[in-house]
């Protein structure tokens, strides 16, 4: 990889496993957090990863140990003064990582690139607080890091071409897929994959069962039911991130309640011990208890699978039509971020769409939104689309080309 020496900041399940196969490819990483006790634990998590690669046969122990001789852990700012990249995977609140950067900004040298794993927050807002807003991007893996090959690249309005291009050639050089993104809230894929989890939540929280919901979507070829990835990103995310969508894009993004009374409630899934929506696999009665305070339509509303993926559907265009990446870039994205259904190499929400047909995608999205309210307000470019008749696989022609 370009860069020599990397510093990730942040020893949670995405600093470690950033960490992780940056040292697999062979570069030094010095693993930084708070307290020498969170950089601990991120140590431990790296070593876990790598003894799980040697259990399976995909790694010898001696170069198990050659690579983890390759990162260090501290919590002292002071020693990212000679690394060539920060990444920042702290926790998602913006004045936190302000002061991070400011720190750093003193002690790195002016060529050092800073990059933050931010979900959600403007790239150009933190680049403007970091002091270098010229040498400043998003580096936005996915959960788990090992195992996702996506990742978004998003330049700030001030970052230079260089720091693009080198940044996006050094995730290549880590394996990963890297996609460049423009920088808006939640950037291309937590956009439309949070969009998609908003209607879920508010789903479980009309009381429709948790198990229904992930059943359907792994019926459909998700890789896991949508409830059981948030307990697996963690509540506390899930509770950072959808008020920041919901101030960005309004009642797209509708409030939610449950996310926050599970974050309150110490549930956070996999990093509670697998105490989330579910309890290690269950629905216990202190779940059913906090969705029963809540449920607005009453037992038994009916539930369609079709309403969640078309509110992907629908911000998918959103961000096709703004611009936040070409039709192949989001497919692909949806693809290698997410585990968005691919049969025979082709997947993704706009090919899905295509195959279900324009003028379908546009009739459900009316019937939705006369039945769920204006959040599923059709996009006017499938107007267009159908208009022109280009209504997908069928007619040859859709958001994609067809022989
Ligand atoms: N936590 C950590 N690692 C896990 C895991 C978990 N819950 N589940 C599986 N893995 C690891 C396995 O250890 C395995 O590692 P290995 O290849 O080194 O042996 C690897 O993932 C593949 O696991 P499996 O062979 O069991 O394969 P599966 O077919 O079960 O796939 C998966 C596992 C890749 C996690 C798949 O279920 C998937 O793609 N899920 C969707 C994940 C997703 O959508 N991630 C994005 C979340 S959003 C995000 O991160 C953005 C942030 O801003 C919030």
């Amino acid at each position: 990889m370009s860069y020599k020496k990397v510093a990730v900041v942040g020893a949670g399940a995405m600093g470690a496993g950033i960490a992780q196969v940056i040292v697999a490819a062979s570069t030094e990483v010095v693993l930084m957090d708070i307290s020498a006790e969170f950089v601990q634990g991120g140590m431990k998590r790296i070593e876990g990863r790598f003894a799980s690669d040697v259990k399976k046969g995909k790694m010898s122990p001696e170069e198990k140990d050659r690579v983890m001789g390759l990162v260090s852990g501290s919590a002292n700012h002071d020693d990212a003064r000679d690394v060539d990249l920060v990444i920042e995977a702290i926790v998602e609140d913006r004045k936190v990582k302000g002061e991070l950067f400011q720190s750093l900004n003193r002690v790195c040298p002016p060529e050092t690139v800073f990059a933050t794993n931010t979900s959600t927050l403007s790239v150009t807002d933190l680049a403007g607080l970091s002091g270098r807003a010229n040498r400043f991007l998003g580096l936005h893996f996915f959960n788990p890091v090992h195992a996702m090959k996506l990742v978004e690249v998003i330049p700030g309005l001030d970052t230079e071409r260089a720091v693009v291009d080198a940044a996006t050639a050094a995730m290549k050089s880590i394996k990963k897929v890297p996609a460049v993104v423009q920088d808006c809230p939640g950037f291309l894929v937590n956009r439309i994959l949070l969009s998609y989890m908003n209607e879920v939540f508010l789903a479980a929280e009309e009381g429709i069962a948790p198990g229904l919901i992930d059943g359907e979507a792994k019926k459909a070829g998700f890789p896991m039911g949508p409830l059981e990835l948030s307990d697996m990103v963690g509540w506390d995310v899930s509770d950072h991130t959808f008020p920041i969508l919901h101030g960005a894009y309004g009642e797209r993004f509708p409030s939610l309640k449950l996310v926050g009374k599970l974050n309150s409630a110490g549930r956070l899934g996999l990093k509670t011990g697998g105490k989330g929506v579910y309890n290690n696999g269950e629905i216990d009665d202190e779940f059913r208890a906090m969705v029963a305070g809540l449920n607005s339509k009453g037992s038994g509303a009916p539930f369609s699978f079709d309403r969640l993926m078309l509110k992907q559907i629908n911000e998918a265009v959103y961000c096709l039509q703004e611009g936040v990446a070409t039709a192949e870039d989001i497919d692909r994205a949806m693809v290698l971020g997410t585990g968005f259904p691919n049969e025979a190499g082709v997947g993704g929400p706009l090919h899905w769409a295509d195959a279900m047909g324009l003028d379908w995608v546009l009739s459900r999205l009316k019937a939705l939104t006369e039945t769920e309210g204006p959040r599923f307000w059709p996009h006017h470019l499938i107007k267009t689309y159908v208009a022109a008749g280009r209504l997908g696989k069928k007619a040859g022609r859709g958001f994609f080309a067809y022989q």
